[in-house]
């Protein structure tokens, strides 16, 4: 028997990098997956993985997008086990140049869009009576601080907080929440430049950068059953970067 087997998962950020990975391994281990993007991307990667992917427009900022989307998985496929809130976007200004448009931008997609998904997550997921799970992506940026990532950092500890608060108010009801902090991970889009970024792999004790799947296997775990007694987790996924006085 699969990891996921009967399991039904929404993923977001799907079109790219983690969310597309996740999409990947969570139909590899037997979900039904929908995958959501704001990019269009998402239907490249439910083509990928063929039958028992549904592909869904999802601007992560809008809530009404959101709630369609929690109510497409238990319309196309009857119910919701697992929600992966993968979508996010960088910064890169230092404290005294971020401008307010940047902070907007960056606070509506990594926390806005956190809290809509882990919000209609839960309602969803409380209407359906089965209990779940919830992972959000949160970074290492949001337990440390790097120069000129202020604001990411700041949403993505925002992330740890309101996971934390919502595994703690729903954890008597069968529903779980834990969030991951990757570190350097190439992917297609955030990841891109990371091979020119000074010291992302040489400053991670495992001398290398993550591969996207590396971090969709421990959201895949936390999904499962087997993750049966762990809420309110933060993971670091980071060849132990976070570890590391700089
Ligand atoms: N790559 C890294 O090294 C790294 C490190 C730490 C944390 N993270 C976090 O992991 C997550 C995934 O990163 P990645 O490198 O795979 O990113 P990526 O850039 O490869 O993919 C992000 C996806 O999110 C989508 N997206 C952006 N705005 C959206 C919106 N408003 N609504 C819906 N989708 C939207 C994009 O279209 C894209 O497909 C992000 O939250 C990021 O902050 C990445």
């Amino acid at each position: 028997m699969a990891l996921l087997d009967g399991k039904v998962a929404v993923v977001t950020g799907a079109g790219s990098g983690m969310g597309r990975a996740s999409v990947q391994v969570f139909a590899r281990e037997g979900a039904k997956v929908v995958a959501a993007d704001v990019s269009g991307a998402q239907k490249d990667t439910a083509a990928e993985v063929g039958t028992g992917v549904l592909a869904v427009h999802c601007d992560v900022t809008r809530e009404s997008d959101v709630e369609a989307m929690m109510r497409a998985a238990v319309e196309e496929f009857g119910r919701l086990d697992a929600v992966c809130n993968v979508a996010g976007i960088g910064d890169a200004a230092k404290i005294a140049d971020v401008t307010m448009e940047q902070y907007d931008r960056v606070m509506d997609i990594d926390l806005r869009g956190v809290l809509l998904g882990t919000k209609h997550a839960i309602r969803t997921m409380l209407e359906c009576g089965n209990g779940g799970a919830i992972v959000n992506w949160s970074s290492i940026g949001g337990l440390n601080a790097s120069p000129a990532t202020g604001v990411y950092s700041a949403a993505k500890a925002g992330v740890v907080s309101l996971t934390k608060t919502a595994a703690i108010e729903y954890a008597a009801k069968g529903i779980r929440v834990n969030c991951v902090c990757p570190g350097y991970i190439r992917t297609e889009g955030m990841g891109a430049a990371l091979d020119h970024f000074p010291g992302a792999a040489d400053n991670t004790p495992m001398r290398r950068l993550g591969r996207a799947e590396e971090v969709a296997e421990v959201a895949a775990f936390l999904c499962s059953d087997r993750a049966s007694f762990v809420t309110a987790a933060v993971i670091p996924v980071d060849g132990g970067r976070v570890a590391v006085i700089p």
